[in-house]
């Protein structure tokens, strides 16, 4: 498997977010954007095959999951993180953040608080804002350059009206793999407070060597029983565009309240598109995920190495997992404003500005490394030159 990640592939036309809607979105056109999380690569070669026998099908009537779905789900869940999933936990849903918000939904009334860990990716805190519930803020702990979950933090700040913790795992933007140790406090003091743990683990394929995802439901029968674990192939293999995801959930009570939730808003109705290409990409997309990820990593390195030499007063953050780079621009002494000005309107590049993920976000840029190497490239070569 050696796929062409050099290649630029114009995605323009194509309804792209960040490609076919700068004007709308950020107000201006001719953007190098690297912002959103999705990729500019196309998905494995396998997907697009799967995607292509069903599109000739023809026939794109009612769709419900087959068994062979749940069943590609659980072997690549336990052949990538060694975490055995039983059928009846898995309950389908339309995507990461629907399955948050019917968490918030299933698990607490409008008034109860939900417990975040800013800097975090900022659809947290808005699916807690628009159920009307309060956002408890138990923000991460930096030490030098690396990140550290507040398991005191969170004992503290959870009143007795705060029922859940989404929890992000691993961390999007910071990059952080959690390690048993650190998810083992944190989820001991959920005990304690009584919180169900909202895993979001969009990101758990998307860890670089030497890092070592840990499924949180994975960590005692005790956590599992209070954890609804949020899994989906559409962050791993490029696929958002076709959306989906699945909550596991292996406690039999908080499935019924979750399942009742999402009855509601009748939420069953599978996308014919998307189980034929998360199928095909469970069985058959780990090689071209390893070679994303090398990719991904030489990326890293280049934006390193970039930075050390024409700007070294930014430092980058180390990538554990995910593809999103964490860029302190502190040094340089900007407020966030100008940052913004210089990065957007001068240079020309569309990052994520870090006061959009919460406190601690303040002189922050996240950076996609999911494109070609030359995208990337110009990009920096034109934020350097916006702030030299
Ligand atoms: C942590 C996290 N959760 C959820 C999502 C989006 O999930 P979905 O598109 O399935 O709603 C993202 C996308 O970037 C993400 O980073």
């Amino acid at each position: 498997m050696n796929p062409d990640f050099d290649r630029i592939l114009d995605r323009r036309g194509t309804a792209s977010l960040k490609w076919d809607f700068q004007k709308r979105l950020a107000g201006m056109e001719g953007l190098l954007p690297l912002w959103v999380a999705d990729m500019d690569f196309p998905a494995p070669p396998e997907v697009i095959e799967a995607l292509r026998q069903r599109a000739e099908h023809g026939v794109f009537g009612y769709t419900l999951e087959p068994e062979s779905w749940f069943e590609a789900a659980a072997s690549w869940t336990l052949a990538r993180h060694g975490w055995r999933l039983q059928r009846e936990w898995l309950l389908p849903c339309p995507g990461v953040v629907p399955a948050i918000r019917l968490a918030i939904q299933a698990f607490s009334e409008p008034g109860d608080g939900v417990a975040i860990q800013p800097p975090v990716y900022y659809p947290f805190g808005e699916s807690v804002h628009r159920n009307r519930r309060r956002v408890v803020e138990n923000p991460l702990l930096l030490e030098g350059t690396r990140y550290r979950l507040d398991a005191e933090g969170l004992e503290k700040a959870a009143d007795g009206r705060t029922r859940l913790l989404i929890l992000c795992s691993p961390h999007n933007p910071v990059a952080r793999v959690w390690r048993r140790e650190e998810l083992e406090r944190l989820a001991e003091a959920c005990l304690r407070k009584k919180l169900i743990i909202v895993s979001d683990e969009i990101h758990c394929d998307l860890v670089l060597p030497g890092f070592r995802h840990l499924p949180t439901a994975a960590l005692s029968g005790e956590i599992a029983g209070r954890t609804v674990t949020l899994l989906s192939a559409t962050k791993t293999f490029n696929l958002a565009g076709l959306g989906g995801s699945l909550a596991v959930i292996p406690d039999p009570e908080l499935r019924g309240r979750f399942r009742a939730a999402g009855k509601a808003l009748w939420t069953d109705i599978a996308n014919a598109f998307t189980l034929a290409a998360s199928e095909a990409a469970w069985r058959h997309g780990a090689p071209w995920l390893e070679a994303v990820l090398a990719y991904v990593q030489a990326n890293y390195r280049f934006l390193v190495e970039f930075l050390a030499q024409r700007l070294p007063a930014a430092v980058v953050f180390p990538l554990e997992g995910t593809y999103l780079a964490w860029v302190d621009f502190r040094p340089l002494g900007l407020t966030d404003a100008e940052l913004k000005e210089r990065i957007l309107r001068k240079a020309r590049v569309w990052l994520d500005d870090g006061p959009m993920f919460g406190a601690g976000g303040t002189g922050f840029q996240r950076i996609n490394l999911a494109c070609p190497r030359a995208l990337l490239a110009e990009a920096l070569e034109r934020v350097v030159q916006s702030l030299s």
